[in-house]
């Protein structure tokens, strides 16, 4: 107990070093200790249930939880549905759409047990975080307290772009009270995961129009996305850190300096001196700090336009408002 309060004080101190101002006072690692004390417990067990079966589900929660901290904040509103399709869930592509029913299955034994307490905001940071965990990636503090928002809207989704610039995607996330570091920090999520070729066709075939590939990228990996996706597939997966899509590591840092990032949004980090900077350092180091500079990333990705005190509420359903 002890060295959790020292290390969240400490995460907090290299937080505010960073000189961003997030309201850290507003969420509490014992938020639910006297609230509902098994909290974490439970959700770490039904996630390890979900993700030890089916790895792959990690990466779609760990995605999950940026976009929706990244759409109206970390207020679980990417979880609710919508009767006319509209809402922040239905613009997600595809793929993302995997893994609520881990959300959900956690949400309902936290029901069983302390009904009406555990805000789905909360959950879904949670099961991010131990979905991580469980395929032996690093961890990270996650203050609890937020409460869930009522308004999820389709209108609303404003994620960064697979083909935006370095320039579009710091503004992206400076508008989140996010910095450069955060930017490629949290990019090294790419470490684990699927894309389709429907994003990389136009990359790959016809960037300039003239039948052409973004110069940007390492020739031979075009050859080789080239094999994978023909021009009319837009199915096919692809992986994002090929070589290493399993494994929450610093490859994705490799596969980046030798210009084989997947999306203009990856190779773009190469673009920006201190990025470019942080790609190389951890691509030659082997992810010297990657770790924990990703840990303490999450950390502040958690705090991104939360609610709290008598703002929301907190849903009995995370698909549904009250
Ligand atoms: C920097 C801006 C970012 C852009 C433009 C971006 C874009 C994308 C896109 C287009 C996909 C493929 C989705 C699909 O085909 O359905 C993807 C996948 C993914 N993204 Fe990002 N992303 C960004 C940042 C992040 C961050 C901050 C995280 C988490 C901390 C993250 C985690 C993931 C993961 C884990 C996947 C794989 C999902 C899966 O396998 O289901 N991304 N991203
Ligand atoms: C995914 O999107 C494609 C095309 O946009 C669509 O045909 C397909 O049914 C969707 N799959 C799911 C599971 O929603
Ligand atoms: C980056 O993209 C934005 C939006 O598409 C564009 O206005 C800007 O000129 C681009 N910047 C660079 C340096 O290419
Ligand atoms: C490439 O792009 C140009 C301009 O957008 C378009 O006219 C052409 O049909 C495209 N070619 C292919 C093979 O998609």
């Amino acid at each position: 107990m002890m060295t959790k309060t020292l290390l969240a004080l400490v995460v907090l101190l290299s937080v505010l070093g960073n000189s961003v101002a997030i309201p850290w006072y507003s969420l509490n690692l014992n938020y639910y200790r006297s609230r509902c004390p098994d909290t974490e417990r439970i959700v770490r067990r039904v996630t390890q249930q979900y993700v030890s079966r089916k790895p792959s589900l990690a990466a779609a929660l760990l995605r999950m939880y940026f976009h929706d901290c990244f759409v109206r904040g970390c207020d679980g509103s990417i979880l609710l549905k919508s009767p006319n399709n509209d809402a922040e869930r239905n613009a997600v592509p595809n793929l993302s759409l995997r893994g609520y029913e881990v959300v959900d299955a956690a949400k309902a034994a936290l029901e069983r047990r302390c009904p009406g307490v555990v805000s789905c905001a909360d959950v879904l940071a949670l099961v991010a975080r131990d979905a991580v965990l469980v395929i032996r990636g690093p961890w990270w503090p996650v203050p609890l307290g937020r409460r869930d928002g009522r308004i999820s809207r389709i209108s609303e989704v404003n994620l960064p772009s697979p083909f935006a610039n370095i320039t579009t995607l710091k503004q992206n996330f400076a508008d989140k009270g996010l910095n450069a570091k955060d930017l490629v920090v949290l990019s090294g999520a790419h470490t684990i995961g699927i894309s389709t070729c429907a994003l990389v066709n136009a990359r790959i075939y016809n960037f300039t129009g003239r039948g052409d590939f973004d110069p940007a990228m390492n020739p031979g990996y075009v050859r080789a996305l080239k094999k994978r996706c023909k021009p009319t597939d837009f199915r096919s997966i692809v992986d994002m850190d090929p070589g290493s899509v399993k494994r929450f590591d610093s490859h994705y840092y490799n596969v980046v300096a030798q210009r084989k990032g997947l999306f203009t949004s990856d190779s773009t980090l190469l673009d920006d001196f201190d990025t470019r900077h942080y790609v190389q350092i951890q691509a030659l180091t082997n992810g010297i700090s990657f770790n924990r500079d990703f840990s303490d990333s999450m950390f502040k990705l958690g705090f991104v336009e939360i609610l709290t005190g008598r703002n929301g509420e907190i849903r009995r359903k995370c698909a549904f408002v009250n």
